[in-house]
């Protein structure tokens, strides 16, 4: 479907979420772009200007925020933290659950004010939502004060679009639903103490609840020269810690046409980097290979922790979901892994309440979770997601059903959290140190390789170190021990 937007000058093409037609992705070729540049005349078109992001969702969303950071300090704009103070307003949106587009639509309300006091002010959407026709439908129903709506696949044309709803007096959409090219050498603003790098973009597993695919299109592998080139700058630049970003990491290279080059390929040659640890999210368990499982197996700067997603532990309820494996399969996989990385911690996603899981389904699901005995999970009641094919069958759990279930199987992850921290005591473990704690400014925050969070005492200048700590005590949700002062290691 092709609406024209009032806006002069601009087409925006959307796609409702159409399980045949984003089937239908082709194979074509995507170009990699390494020319990318902010041209001359815009740099000064935020001078003396401030910008502010909100960023909701998944790792990838906040990593996308610090490229769009990173254009706009490129056209001269400065962050600020204050509402009132900001020129530029942009929420990078989330629309994997219902409770993350509310959010949303509560904040442009509130937003709503802030335009009306201050008329120059620019509000922006991007993100996930800005993928949806019917999100953006609403915003040019209910929001019509809202300035500019781009999408993920067209980050990189932000300066032009700031420049245009700069000056236009009607709403500048340009959302692509065709996905981009893959554009090197956009720039970026780091903030964190760990970096982020993305090695594919986009989603071809179409599990049957996801809007994932739809929003960020088919799945495309960076160059694996360019993660290298990437995670060795880093490295130099004193980076302790890196996080692979994708969708579906293991499914890397699978679109690669003139390569044999695999995500078992790549950990192997960032092995070889100089960085202490090496993190990646998410793994799917279809495309979990046997070389990879041997690459993780040698350890050094790959931690040993795997998110392994299994959603649900009834292989009914998995193949409604369209998962693509059995829970043996899965059981197979995770003993496999066990095998080879004996100290392995497993985390995963859940979803309960899907649409017909029966009490029994569920239960399979719990029994699931000892089973494998996850260290965490990521837990969420189904929520239905238009255009999807689990939107279209019949919803027979009841709400209150819905929230008991997600309550026991909490329960039941926080028993084996418990039990795996307590088997800490007395050790002692690395720690990479985030932060100070939120509550007590003596304490320090960290991970271990697992990771566990970990509080300690210590100072301040530990921060972004490793350091070694002597675990005393288990609390369920974190493990609390002794600095040993020695024995910083980096
Ligand atoms: N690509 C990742 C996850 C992306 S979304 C993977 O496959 O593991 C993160 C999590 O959100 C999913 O693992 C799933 O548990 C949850 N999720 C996705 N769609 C959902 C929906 N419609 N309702 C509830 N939870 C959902
Ligand atoms: Fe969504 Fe499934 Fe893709 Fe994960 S693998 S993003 S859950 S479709
Ligand atoms: Fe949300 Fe988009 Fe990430 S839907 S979970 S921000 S990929």
């Amino acid at each position: 479907m092709t609406t024209q937007s009032k806006a002069k000058d601009y087409s925006i093409y959307f796609q409702p979420p159409s399980l045949s037609d984003a089937k239908k992705r082709g194979k074509e070729d995507i170009t990699v772009h390494y020319d990318f540049s902010i041209p001359e005349e815009l740099r000064e078109l935020g001078r003396d200007k401030y910008y502010l992001i909100q960023t909701y969702g998944c790792q990838m969303n906040e990593h996308d925020t610090e490229t769009i950071k990173g254009l706009l300090e490129g056209l001269g704009y400065r962050a600020t933290e204050d509402r009132r103070q900001a020129d530029i307003i942009l929420l990078n949106t989330c629309a994997v659950r219902e409770n993350a587009e509310d959010k949303v639509f509560g904040e442009l309300g509130h937003l709503k004010h802030l335009k009306t006091e201050k008329p120059s002010l620019l509000l922006g959407v991007c993100g996930c939502m800005s993928q949806e026709e019917a999100t953006v439908n609403r915003i040019l129903k209910k929001h019509p004060f809202v300035d500019l709506i781009f999408g993920t696949h067209n980050i990189h044309r932000l300066p032009f679009l700031v420049k245009e709803a700069m000056f236009s007096k009607e709403m500048v959409i340009e959302v692509w639903s065709k996905e981009g090219d893959i554009i090197e050498n956009l720039p970026k603003k780091r903030e964190g103490l760990k970096a982020w790098v993305n090695i594919m973009y986009g989603c071809d597993k179409f599990c049957t609840y996801c809007i994932v695919p739809y929003t960020r299109g088919k799945e495309r592998s960076r160059r694996p020269e360019d993660v290298i080139a990437e995670v060795r700058e880093l490295a130099r630049q004193g980076y302790k810690e890196v996080m692979l970003l994708g969708q579906n990491v293991n499914a890397y290279g699978k679109d690669f046409e003139d390569l044999e080059y695999r995500f078992g390929d790549l950990m192997d040659d960032i092995r070889k980097i100089d960085i202490p640890r090496v993190r990646f999210t998410t793994s799917h368990p279809r495309d979990f290979d046997d070389h990879l499982i041997e690459v993780l197996a040698q350890k050094g700067n790959l931690m040993e922790h795997i998110h392994l997603p299994v959603q649900s532990g009834s292989n009914e309820v998995l193949k409604r979901m369209s998962r693509k494996y059995t829970r043996e399969q899965y059981l197979e996989l995770v003993a496999k892994i066990k095998a080879a990385i004996p100290d392995v911690v497993l985390t995963s996603d859940f979803i309960v309440g899907f649409p017909g899981e029966t009490e029994e389904q569920f239960e399979e699901t719990v029994a699931l979770v000892r089973e494998v005995g996850y260290d965490f999970a990521f837990t969420f009641i189904y929520s239905p997601r238009e255009g999807t094919p689990a939107a279209g069958m019949e919803d027979t759990v009841p709400q209150d059903v819905k929230s008991r279930r997600l309550r026991r199987l909490n329960d039941v992850l926080s028993e084996n959290m418990k039990r795996s921290n307590e088997k800490l005591l007395g050790q002692t473990v690395e720690v990479f140190v985030e932060g100070v704690s939120k509550n007590n400014d003596r304490v320090l925050a960290g991970r271990t390789r697992t990771n566990k969070l970990v509080h300690f005492e210590g100072p301040e200048e530990l921060v972004g170190r490793l350091v070694q700590v002597h675990i005393t005590d288990a609390p369920t949700f974190y493990i609390k021990g002794d600095w040993v002062q020695q024995a910083v290691v980096q």
